[in-house]
């Protein structure tokens, strides 16, 4: 499903953060990301995502070699990435409107839609949310919210950027269920190492 191969990476104040980096993701695939506070877990996603491009080696997604912009159109329609930062993935008034922003932007109906959004809310354990106010949410429904928003786009592969961050027990419960009984293949990037066992089949360390 992604296959990462040779891929370099600087920034342009010259910090080299991936060196020769081969990663793949097979369908079952649940790999866990651990690295050090600036090891690159991040650049790395958006590299896969092409919102940053790679200065040398190969990004081949769905078994097509992706290097242009339009090349990762179909990519941002078919892998979901829950960014670290929530509030960059709660941009509508309300919950409603922010989980069916991307079933109603992949063509579903409003119906569709609708219905979409009550299975999630339920799905995640926030049912009679769907009228709240997204940017007065706590941190960890906020947290829960942005999860639900990237399941709701019904993607076969995500890509999760410190999903348990701000939870508490409960919401952290729930998301390792959700993530256990999913047959979705995806990559998670965690801190803490006792979750990140419990919800993955491949563990990955990076280094430098
Ligand atoms: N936009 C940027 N410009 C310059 N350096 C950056 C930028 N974003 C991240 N970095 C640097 O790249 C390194 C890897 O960052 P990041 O991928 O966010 O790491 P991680 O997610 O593993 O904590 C860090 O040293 C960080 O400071
Ligand atoms: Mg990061």
């Amino acid at each position: 499903m992604i296959e990462l191969k040779n891929i370099s990476y600087q920034y342009q104040n010259g910090e080299q953060v991936l060196d020769d980096f081969n990663l793949t993701l097979e369908p079952g695939d649940k790999i866990g990301l651990v690295g050090p506070n600036g090891s690159g877990k991040t650049t790395l996603f958006k590299i896969i995502m092409g919102l940053l491009a790679p200065d040398e080696g190969e990004v081949i997604i769905f078994d097509q070699p992706r290097e242009k912009e339009e090349d990762f159109i179909e990519v941002r329609e078919r892998v979901g990435f829950m960014f670290q930062d929530s509030d960059d993935l709660l941009f509508c008034p309300t919950v409603e409107e922010d989980l069916a922003f991307g079933p109603l932007n992949l063509g579903k109906s409003k119906e569709e839609a609708k219905e979409i959004v009550q299975e999630t809310l339920k799905l995640i354990g926030m049912e009679g949310f769907e009228k709240k106010v997204s940017y007065r949410l706590s941190g960890g429904q906020k947290r829960m919210i942005a999860f639900g928003a990237i399941l709701a786009m019904q993607t076969e592969v995500l890509l999760l950027d410190e999903p348990f961050s701000g939870l508490d027990e409960d919401a952290i419960e729930r998301m390792v269920g959700i993530l256990n009984d999913t047959d979705r293949s995806y990559i998670i990037v965690s801190h803490n190492g006792e979750l990140i066992e419990r919800v993955t089949n491949k563990l990955y360390y990076m280094n430098e």
